[in-house]
Protein backbone atom coordinates (compact mmCIF):
# COMPACT_ATOMS: atom_id res chain seq x y z
CA UNK A 1 0.00 0.00 0.00
CA UNK A 2 1.47 3.39 -0.74
CA UNK A 3 1.07 5.60 1.86
CA UNK A 4 2.28 9.34 2.40
CA UNK A 5 2.67 10.77 6.08
CA UNK A 6 2.87 14.53 6.32
CA UNK A 7 5.08 15.49 9.15
CA UNK A 8 7.26 13.27 9.30
CA UNK A 9 8.61 14.41 12.79
CA UNK A 10 8.34 12.15 16.41
CA UNK A 11 5.04 10.65 15.82
CA UNK A 12 4.62 10.47 12.37
CA UNK A 13 8.15 9.07 12.12
CA UNK A 14 7.85 6.35 14.67
CA UNK A 15 4.01 5.40 12.70
CA UNK A 16 6.18 5.69 9.71
CA UNK A 17 8.97 3.11 10.92
CA UNK A 18 5.81 0.32 11.81
CA UNK A 19 4.21 1.14 8.25
CA UNK A 20 7.76 -0.14 6.86
CA UNK A 21 7.75 -3.02 8.81
CA UNK A 22 4.63 -4.25 7.34
CA UNK A 23 6.59 -3.58 3.93
CA UNK A 24 3.88 -0.83 2.89
CA UNK A 25 5.72 1.81 0.44
CA UNK A 26 6.12 5.47 2.18
CA UNK A 27 6.51 8.93 0.90
CA UNK A 28 7.48 11.43 3.21
CA UNK A 29 5.83 14.75 2.98
CA UNK A 30 8.21 17.56 4.67
CA UNK A 31 9.49 20.41 5.46
CA UNK A 32 12.83 19.53 5.95
CA UNK A 33 14.02 16.34 3.93
CA UNK A 34 16.39 13.22 5.13
CA UNK A 35 17.82 10.82 3.10
CA UNK A 36 16.98 7.77 5.80
CA UNK A 37 14.25 6.95 8.32
CA UNK A 38 15.84 5.92 11.65
CA UNK A 39 13.39 4.79 14.64
CA UNK A 40 14.54 2.87 17.67
CA UNK A 41 11.88 1.58 19.75
CA UNK A 42 12.03 -0.54 22.73
CA UNK A 43 12.15 -4.01 20.28
CA UNK A 44 14.93 -2.90 18.56
CA UNK A 45 15.86 -0.65 15.65
CA UNK A 46 13.75 0.18 12.14
CA UNK A 47 16.04 1.71 9.02
CA UNK A 48 14.18 2.74 5.93
CA UNK A 49 15.35 4.71 2.93
CA UNK A 50 13.22 8.15 2.56
CA UNK A 51 11.36 9.18 -0.06
CA UNK A 52 10.97 12.63 0.70
CA UNK A 53 8.72 14.66 -1.77
CA UNK A 54 9.92 18.55 -2.19
CA UNK A 55 7.24 20.04 -3.72
CA UNK A 56 3.26 19.50 -3.62
CA UNK A 57 2.58 20.09 -7.24
CA UNK A 58 4.52 16.87 -7.75
CA UNK A 59 2.54 15.05 -5.50
CA UNK A 60 -0.16 11.97 -6.60
CA UNK A 61 -3.12 11.83 -3.94
CA UNK A 62 -2.56 8.58 -1.65
CA UNK A 63 -4.89 5.92 -1.07
CA UNK A 64 -4.00 6.46 2.79
CA UNK A 65 -2.18 9.66 4.37
CA UNK A 66 -1.13 10.35 7.95
CA UNK A 67 -1.00 13.88 8.79
CA UNK A 68 1.32 14.80 12.06
CA UNK A 69 2.45 18.07 12.16
CA UNK A 70 2.18 20.02 15.17
CA UNK A 71 -1.82 21.40 15.29
CA UNK A 72 -0.60 25.09 14.51
CA UNK A 73 1.62 23.56 11.68
CA UNK A 74 -1.60 22.13 10.22
CA UNK A 75 -2.30 25.30 7.91
CA UNK A 76 1.43 25.79 6.39
CA UNK A 77 1.25 21.99 5.12
CA UNK A 78 -2.03 22.24 3.11
CA UNK A 79 -0.43 22.22 -0.05
CA UNK A 80 0.53 18.70 0.74
CA UNK A 81 -3.46 18.12 2.29
CA UNK A 82 -4.88 19.63 -0.60
CA UNK A 83 -2.35 17.25 -3.32
CA UNK A 84 -2.11 14.27 -1.14
CA UNK A 85 -5.50 13.73 -0.51
CA UNK A 86 -7.45 12.64 -3.60
CA UNK A 87 -11.87 11.65 -3.00
CA UNK A 88 -11.26 8.40 -1.19
CA UNK A 89 -8.20 9.07 0.61
CA UNK A 90 -8.26 7.81 4.31
CA UNK A 91 -6.77 10.15 6.53
CA UNK A 92 -5.29 9.58 9.62
CA UNK A 93 -4.87 12.70 12.06
CA UNK A 94 -2.19 12.41 14.24
CA UNK A 95 -2.40 15.60 16.40
CA UNK A 96 -3.36 16.28 19.71
CA UNK A 97 -7.03 17.79 20.48
CA UNK A 98 -10.39 16.97 20.01
CA UNK A 99 -11.01 18.77 16.81
CA UNK A 100 -9.05 16.76 14.18
CA UNK A 101 -12.24 16.62 11.83
CA UNK A 102 -12.77 20.32 11.78
CA UNK A 103 -9.07 21.62 11.42
CA UNK A 104 -8.42 19.60 8.62
CA UNK A 105 -11.85 19.93 6.80
CA UNK A 106 -10.83 23.83 5.09
CA UNK A 107 -8.08 21.99 3.17
CA UNK A 108 -9.52 19.07 2.11
CA UNK A 109 -12.34 17.25 -0.19
CA UNK A 110 -15.69 16.38 1.35
CA UNK A 111 -15.02 12.74 0.13
CA UNK A 112 -11.80 12.50 1.88
CA UNK A 113 -12.32 9.99 5.26
CA UNK A 114 -10.83 11.35 8.03
CA UNK A 115 -9.52 9.41 11.23
CA UNK A 116 -9.10 11.47 14.37
CA UNK A 117 -6.68 9.80 16.51
CA UNK A 118 -5.53 9.71 20.11
CA UNK A 119 -1.55 9.52 19.60
CA UNK A 120 -0.08 7.39 23.07
CA UNK A 121 3.31 7.48 22.11
CA UNK A 122 5.98 8.99 24.14
CA UNK A 123 8.44 10.15 21.26
CA UNK A 124 11.26 12.42 20.44
CA UNK A 125 13.54 13.54 16.96
CA UNK A 126 16.69 13.79 17.65
CA UNK A 127 17.40 14.68 14.17
CA UNK A 128 15.96 14.71 10.70
CA UNK A 129 14.57 11.48 10.34
CA UNK A 130 15.89 9.95 13.36
CA UNK A 131 13.16 9.10 16.15
CA UNK A 132 13.45 7.53 19.49
CA UNK A 133 10.06 5.92 21.01
CA UNK A 134 10.33 5.80 24.22
CA UNK A 135 7.98 3.48 25.48
CA UNK A 136 4.54 3.27 23.76
CA UNK A 137 3.55 3.20 20.02
CA UNK A 138 -0.21 3.93 20.44
CA UNK A 139 -2.99 4.93 18.46
CA UNK A 140 -7.11 5.00 19.45
CA UNK A 141 -9.21 5.34 16.69
CA UNK A 142 -13.14 5.72 16.32
CA UNK A 143 -15.63 3.12 14.85
CA UNK A 144 -15.61 3.05 11.66
CA UNK A 145 -14.38 1.35 8.15
CA UNK A 146 -11.55 3.43 7.57
CA UNK A 147 -10.71 3.28 11.23
CA UNK A 148 -10.40 -0.97 10.58
CA UNK A 149 -8.45 -0.18 7.12
CA UNK A 150 -5.81 1.57 8.88
CA UNK A 151 -6.08 -1.14 12.29
CA UNK A 152 -5.16 -3.37 9.35
CA UNK A 153 -2.39 -1.60 8.13
CA UNK A 154 -0.16 -1.70 11.24
CA UNK A 155 -1.19 -5.36 12.46
CA UNK A 156 1.85 -7.25 13.16
CA UNK A 157 4.18 -3.94 13.61
CA UNK A 158 5.17 -2.73 17.02
CA UNK A 159 2.78 0.03 17.24
CA UNK A 160 -0.61 -0.96 18.67
CA UNK A 161 -3.02 0.54 16.66
CA UNK A 162 -6.76 -0.19 17.88
CA UNK A 163 -10.32 0.97 17.79
CA UNK A 164 -11.87 2.33 20.77
CA UNK A 165 -15.55 1.99 21.47
CA UNK A 166 -16.10 5.33 23.58
CA UNK A 167 -13.13 7.11 21.71
CA UNK A 168 -15.04 10.32 22.91
CA UNK A 169 -14.42 9.69 26.31
CA UNK A 170 -10.31 8.61 25.17
CA UNK A 171 -10.07 11.81 23.38
CA UNK A 172 -11.40 14.15 25.99
CA UNK A 173 -8.97 11.86 28.97
CA UNK A 174 -6.61 12.70 27.18
CA UNK A 175 -7.16 16.41 26.75
CA UNK A 176 -7.78 16.62 29.84
CA UNK A 177 -4.03 15.30 30.72
CA UNK A 178 -3.06 17.33 28.33
CA UNK A 179 -4.92 20.70 29.48
CA UNK A 180 -4.35 20.21 33.05
CA UNK A 181 -0.89 18.70 33.61
CA UNK A 182 0.46 19.50 30.65
CA UNK A 183 -0.58 23.26 31.08
CA UNK A 184 1.10 23.01 34.95
CA UNK A 185 3.92 21.66 33.74
CA UNK A 186 4.59 23.91 30.81
CA UNK A 187 4.69 26.83 33.40
CA UNK A 188 7.10 25.62 35.79
CA UNK A 189 9.36 23.85 32.48
CA UNK A 190 9.19 20.48 34.09
CA UNK A 191 7.82 16.89 34.02
CA UNK A 192 4.66 16.29 35.29
CA UNK A 193 6.54 15.47 39.24
CA UNK A 194 5.49 19.23 39.36
CA UNK A 195 2.22 17.64 40.63
CA UNK A 196 3.19 16.11 44.05
CA UNK A 197 3.21 19.94 45.33
CA UNK A 198 0.21 20.15 47.37
CA UNK A 199 -0.60 23.48 44.93
CA UNK A 200 0.03 22.16 42.03
CA UNK A 201 -2.30 19.10 42.90
CA UNK A 202 -4.93 21.79 43.92
CA UNK A 203 -4.82 23.61 40.56
CA UNK A 204 -4.88 20.22 38.67
CA UNK A 205 -7.98 19.21 40.51
CA UNK A 206 -9.71 22.57 39.83
CA UNK A 207 -9.17 22.11 36.35
CA UNK A 208 -10.14 18.34 35.94
CA UNK A 209 -13.27 19.61 37.66
CA UNK A 210 -14.06 22.13 35.47
CA UNK A 211 -13.01 20.08 31.66
CA UNK A 212 -15.20 17.15 33.09
CA UNK A 213 -17.89 19.57 33.27
CA UNK A 214 -17.39 20.63 29.79
CA UNK A 215 -17.23 17.44 28.37
CA UNK A 216 -20.25 16.44 30.28
CA UNK A 217 -22.13 19.49 28.48
CA UNK A 218 -20.41 18.19 25.13
CA UNK A 219 -22.17 14.99 25.63
CA UNK A 220 -19.40 13.07 26.86
CA UNK A 221 -19.62 11.54 29.93
CA UNK A 222 -16.30 11.67 32.45
CA UNK A 223 -16.30 10.07 35.15
CA UNK A 224 -16.60 12.40 37.99
CA UNK A 225 -13.41 10.79 40.17
CA UNK A 226 -11.13 11.02 36.84
CA UNK A 227 -9.16 13.86 37.65
CA UNK A 228 -8.33 12.59 41.03
CA UNK A 229 -7.55 9.01 39.09
CA UNK A 230 -5.40 10.59 36.88
CA UNK A 231 -3.68 12.57 39.74
CA UNK A 232 -2.54 9.74 41.85
CA UNK A 233 -0.89 7.94 38.29
CA UNK A 234 0.94 11.14 37.91
CA UNK A 235 2.21 11.64 41.34
CA UNK A 236 3.34 8.30 41.14
CA UNK A 237 5.03 7.81 37.97
CA UNK A 238 8.80 7.73 38.20
CA UNK A 239 11.49 9.59 35.74
CA UNK A 240 8.58 11.88 34.70
CA UNK A 241 9.26 12.41 30.76
CA UNK A 242 8.99 16.56 29.88
CA UNK A 243 5.57 16.15 27.29
CA UNK A 244 6.14 17.79 23.86
CA UNK A 245 4.62 20.83 24.95
CA UNK A 246 7.37 21.43 27.52
CA UNK A 247 10.11 20.24 25.18
CA UNK A 248 8.68 22.86 22.45
CA UNK A 249 8.80 25.55 24.88
CA UNK A 250 12.37 25.11 26.67
CA UNK A 251 13.16 25.06 22.70
CA UNK A 252 11.51 28.42 22.19
CA UNK A 253 9.09 26.77 19.61
CA UNK A 254 5.33 27.57 19.22
CA UNK A 255 2.83 25.70 21.56
CA UNK A 256 0.13 23.90 20.91
CA UNK A 257 -1.98 25.74 23.73
CA UNK A 258 -4.79 26.81 21.50
CA UNK A 259 -5.88 22.88 20.82
CA UNK A 260 -5.36 21.92 24.43
CA UNK A 261 -6.00 24.91 26.83
CA UNK A 262 -7.67 27.54 24.67
CA UNK A 263 -10.70 24.82 23.49
CA UNK A 264 -11.95 24.57 26.61
CA UNK A 265 -12.60 27.87 27.28
CA UNK A 266 -14.07 28.02 24.01
CA UNK A 267 -16.99 24.80 24.43
CA UNK A 268 -17.69 26.19 27.76
CA UNK A 269 -18.70 29.43 26.53
CA UNK A 270 -21.21 27.84 24.08
CA UNK A 271 -23.01 26.10 27.23
CA UNK A 272 -22.25 29.16 29.48
CA UNK A 273 -20.38 27.44 31.66
CA UNK A 274 -17.84 29.01 33.94
CA UNK A 275 -13.97 27.94 33.68
CA UNK A 276 -12.11 30.39 35.79
CA UNK A 277 -9.40 28.42 36.34
CA UNK A 278 -8.93 27.07 32.89
CA UNK A 279 -9.37 30.53 31.33
CA UNK A 280 -6.22 31.82 34.30
CA UNK A 281 -4.54 29.07 32.83
CA UNK A 282 -4.42 29.73 29.46
CA UNK A 283 -3.50 33.51 30.06
CA UNK A 284 -0.95 32.74 31.82
CA UNK A 285 0.72 30.24 29.10
CA UNK A 286 -0.14 32.49 26.39
CA UNK A 287 1.83 35.47 28.08
CA UNK A 288 4.52 33.25 29.08
CA UNK A 289 4.63 32.27 25.74
CA UNK A 290 4.82 35.90 24.16
CA UNK A 291 7.15 36.67 26.49
CA UNK A 292 9.66 33.68 25.55
CA UNK A 293 9.56 34.51 21.73
CA UNK A 294 10.03 38.43 22.82
N1 LIG B 1 6.22 13.71 20.57
C1 LIG B 1 5.43 13.17 21.45
O1 LIG B 1 5.90 12.57 22.43
C2 LIG B 1 3.92 13.22 21.28
C3 LIG B 1 3.13 12.34 22.05
C4 LIG B 1 1.74 12.36 21.88
C5 LIG B 1 1.17 13.24 20.98
N2 LIG B 1 1.96 14.08 20.25
C6 LIG B 1 1.28 14.96 19.28
O2 LIG B 1 1.58 14.49 17.95
C7 LIG B 1 1.60 15.60 17.03
C8 LIG B 1 2.95 15.63 16.32
O3 LIG B 1 3.94 15.93 17.30
P1 LIG B 1 5.49 15.60 17.14
O4 LIG B 1 6.05 15.59 18.50
O5 LIG B 1 5.67 14.45 16.24
O6 LIG B 1 5.97 16.92 16.38
P2 LIG B 1 7.41 17.15 15.65
O7 LIG B 1 8.41 16.15 16.10
O8 LIG B 1 7.70 18.61 15.79
O9 LIG B 1 7.08 16.83 14.13
C9 LIG B 1 6.32 17.68 13.30
C10 LIG B 1 6.77 17.43 11.89
O10 LIG B 1 5.98 18.22 11.00
C11 LIG B 1 6.87 18.81 10.05
N3 LIG B 1 6.25 19.99 9.46
C12 LIG B 1 5.98 21.18 10.06
N4 LIG B 1 5.44 22.02 9.16
C13 LIG B 1 5.37 21.35 7.98
C14 LIG B 1 4.93 21.68 6.68
N5 LIG B 1 4.45 22.91 6.39
N6 LIG B 1 5.01 20.76 5.70
C15 LIG B 1 5.51 19.52 5.97
N7 LIG B 1 5.96 19.14 7.19
C16 LIG B 1 5.89 20.05 8.18
C17 LIG B 1 8.10 19.12 10.86
O11 LIG B 1 9.17 19.39 9.98
P3 LIG B 1 10.57 20.07 10.42
O12 LIG B 1 11.54 18.91 10.38
O13 LIG B 1 10.88 21.07 9.38
O14 LIG B 1 10.37 20.65 11.78
C18 LIG B 1 8.24 17.83 11.64
O15 LIG B 1 8.84 16.82 10.86
C19 LIG B 1 1.33 16.84 17.89
O16 LIG B 1 -0.03 17.17 17.87
C20 LIG B 1 1.76 16.40 19.29
O17 LIG B 1 1.14 17.11 20.32
C21 LIG B 1 3.32 14.09 20.37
Amino acid sequence: MRIAIIGPGAVGGAFAGALHEAGHALEFATRTPFEALQVTTARGEVQAPARCLRDPSQAMPAPIALLATKAHQTAAAAPWLRALCGPATVLAVLQNGIEQRETVAPYVSAGVHVVPAVVDCPADRTAPGRIIARSRVRLLLPPGAASEQLVALFANTFANVSIAPDFAVAAWTKLLLNAAAGGISVLERRGNEVLRARAHAVHFLALGEEIVAVARAEGVLLDPALPQRLLAVLQKAENARISSIVADRLAGRPTEWRVRNQVIERLAARHGLPVPVNRALTAAIRASERSASA
